[in-house]
């Protein structure tokens, strides 16, 4: 009989956990029980899952006993305070949470682009920053094709990057402005309905926001390119669900040919070219919404430069962005026999 297992989220209530329930779900991941866990705030709920109703639990250190897989999405915080009782009662960790990410003795993993390098040591596993895993999964593949020099990425980031109530607060504001009145920023420090603004992290001594900073250390990790360079700015814009990048990538010598581009993206598991020229349709976030792939195209030379090309990608935040990464984390330590029984 195949194994299965005693599974822990830590943030069941919010955005992002309820993707991971849906997922389980639909890939049939192999699950005996399930602890729901939140903050004391939402005991006394209770979610239905598989037929059965489960009720939301306090996230305690005692919480994790029994428990081999345990998925941690309630900020960086909770996940510094909680992952160390999870490693003592024996569960393996995967962090959608930046608390370790940058940690060197952490694996931070895009399933697609670096899992080979999980070994049966990797108790915890960090999942990247959601901008940096949509990223990595259209700009990895052109590694086949030459050696990047410099990357430049502009984002248009959706409201679920900032949770659930950051979703409903671009929901309610729309309504307030079409009903003609003036939208009050709660959850995000300016309005976020017929808006847009720079990406609501605080800012360093560089004049970068912590957004911008998170997409360039991380996909340098990933990558195994320390000294890659890269340019990030990032914009929050009233989108729902999904990121989308605008990327422009040097290389060392002349571009690869556009053909050749698309024809790796079309070989590249995870990733959906949508690049219709004559249609006008390209990848965006409505479309990317609720789907497992990364959706690229818009793809053309970079009239500056001949080394340039230059490319637009939308993805699902909640999914690849994070909670689907996760998943396809905890599938490969399974499938490679990391998590025995
Ligand atoms: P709760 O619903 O009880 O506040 P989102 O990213 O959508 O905002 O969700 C954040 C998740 O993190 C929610 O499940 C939230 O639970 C959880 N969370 C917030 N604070 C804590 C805490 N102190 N302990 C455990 N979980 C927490």
């Amino acid at each position: 009989m195949p194994r299965k297992f005693s599974v822990a989220i830590v943030g069941a209530t919010g955005a992002v956990g309820k993707e991971f329930l849906q997922l389980f779900d639909a890939r049939k991941f192999p699950i005996g029980s399930i602890s729901l866990l939140a903050s004391p705030r939402s005991v006394g709920q209770s979610i239905d899952f598989q037929g059965h109703t489960v009720p939301v639990q306090a996230t305690t250190a005692e919480a994790f006993r029994g428990v081999d897989f345990a998925f941690f999405s309630a900020g960086a915080e909770r996940s510094r305070e909680f992952i160390p009782h999870a490693l003592s009662a024996g569960a393996a960790v995967v962090d959608n949470s930046s608390a370790f990410r940058m940690d060197p003795s952490v694996k931070l993993i895009v399933p697609e682009v670096n899992g080979d390098t999980l070994t049966a040591e990797d108790r915890l596993v960090a999942n990247p920053n959601c901008t940096a895993a949509i990223l990595l999964m259209a700009l990895s593949p052109l590694r086949k094709l030459g050696t990047i020099r410099r990357v430049i990425v502009s984002t248009y980031q959706s409201a679920s990057g900032a949770g659930a109530a950051a979703m409903q607060e671009l929901l309610d504001q729309s309504e307030v402005v079409i009903r003609g009145g003036a939208p009050i920023p709660r959850v995000f420090p300016h309005p976020i309905a017929f808006n847009l603004f720079s990406h609501n992290t605080p800012i360093n001594e560089e004049g970068a926001n912590d957004e911008e900073a998170k997409v360039m250390a991380e996909a340098r990790k990933i990558l195994g390119m320390p000294d890659l360079a890269l340019n990030v700015t990032c914009v929050r814009v009233p989108v729902l669900r999904a990121h989308s990048e605008s990327v422009t990538v040097e290389f060392e010598g002349e571009a690869p040919a556009l053909d050749a581009i698309r024809a790796v993206w079309q070989a590249s598991p995870g990733v959906r070219l949508v690049d219709d020229r004559g249609a006008n349709h390209f990848p965006m976030p409505i479309e990317a919404s609720g789907q497992n792939d990364v959706l690229v195209g818009r793809l053309r030379c970079d009239p500056s430069e001949p080394r340039g090309v230059c490319f637009f990608v939308s993805g699902d935040q909640l999914l690849k962005g994070a909670a689907l990464n996760a998943v396809q984390i905890a599938e490969l330590m399974i499938e490679r026999g990391f998590i025995n029984g």
